[in-house]
């Protein structure tokens, strides 16, 4: 089908989604291009933003901050560890359109990368919670959340099922690219898995778009469950969604494979695979990567690649920190 530029694209393939799905555009298509220099496809979604951040969580924003206000909300809690771009980008976009933000924060590796991130979101005027580690987080949710006033809970990367519509939506850009031969189906995406929602928006898209491409994840964090099973139930939680909110969505069973091979020793953790994606990127495309997201499931690219996987493999860049 041909879209119409400026409209979501879930809203022009289903129109009973326009009144029950609010949407607030925070981007434009994001372009594709090859990289010559590493054999392989890019989607350059650390493009995706017209404001203060770039990157994926942009997409998942578009669905989320509009929900939050139709449900009367004033303040997102959400959670993240000290450097996270998720935490940053809500609390900028957030601000810009009338919405406070309260950020529950668990401790990672400390290094200029993670202080600089922190400084911006304190500068963010975001309340932050320093709650140390994944369990004091979830006991301390009830205070939180009294605390607050009843927030918008959203869950860690924004990967609730209307967060993860903004991949869905981009699935279908992608399919968009494809039928106009801006590049070849992809065989494989690879994408950085942090908390799940772009993987898993990402089949859904796919499939919806009609391509027959398998969605990779590369798994860069060990603090959530995060295998093909957690994924898949993700993306059929939006379908189900686009389903209650009136969408006659087909029969879609999207699949996503799941990789813990490139997390080493945790979220965080560098590994010699990751450097040397990181260098390579940087060295024969120019391409900025990020250590923690991006540079890991660019290790899992070029292992790909080297491996003699067939047909074209297209890279999502995930990374669009602005300064
Ligand atoms: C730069 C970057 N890439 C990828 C991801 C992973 O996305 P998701 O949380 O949807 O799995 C994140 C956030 O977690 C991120 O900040």
């Amino acid at each position: 089908m041909k879209f119409v530029a400026g409209q979501p694209r879930l809203h022009q393939r289903f129109p009973e989604l326009r009144d029950s799905l609010p949407h607030l555009k925070l981007g434009s298509r994001s372009p594709v291009r090859r990289l010559e220099g590493l054999g392989l496809w890019l989607k350059d979604d650390g493009q995706y933003g017209d404001g203060p951040w770039g990157g994926n969580k942009i997409r998942k924003l578009e669905w989320i901050l509009p929900d939050a206000r139709r449900r009367g909300r004033g303040t997102i809690l959400t959670f993240g560890a000290l450097g996270t771009n998720h935490g940053l980008a809500t609390a900028l976009y957030a601000r810009e359109h009338g919405l406070r933000v309260a950020l529950a924060l668990v401790d990672q590796p400390l290094d200029d990368h993670v202080r600089s991130q922190l400084e911006r979101l304190r500068q963010s005027g975001a309340t932050l919670h320093f709650t140390r580690d994944k369990w004091r987080t979830v006991a301390a949710v009830p205070w939180l959340m009294a605390r607050h006033g009843l927030p918008y809970l959203l869950p860690a990367g924004g990967s609730s099922p209307v967060g993860t519509l903004g991949y869905v939506e981009a699935g279908l850009e992608l399919g968009e690219q494809v039928a106009e031969g801006e590049l070849p189906e992809p065989a494989v995406v690879v994408v950085a898995v942090g908390s799940g929602g772009t993987a898993a928006g990402l089949a859904l898209g796919l499939e919806l778009a009609g391509l027959s491409s398998r969605v990779l994840g590369v798994v860069v964090n060990d603090m959530l469950r995060l295998d093909s099973a957690a994924l898949g139930r993700l993306s059929r939680r939006a379908a189900r969604l686009l389903r209650r909110r009136g969408a006659r969505l087909p029969e879609a069973a999207p699949s996503v494979d799941v990789s813990r091979e490139w997390l080493g020793a945790g979220y965080g953790q560098p590994t010699p695979e990751s450097g040397r994606a990181l260098a390579m990127a940087r060295e024969r495309d120019g391409l900025a990567l990020d250590p923690v997201y991006t540079a890991k499931a660019m290790a899992g690219a070029l292992a790909l690649l080297e491996r003699g996987t067939s047909g074209p493999v297209l890279f999502v860049q995930t990374h669009g920190a602005r300064p």
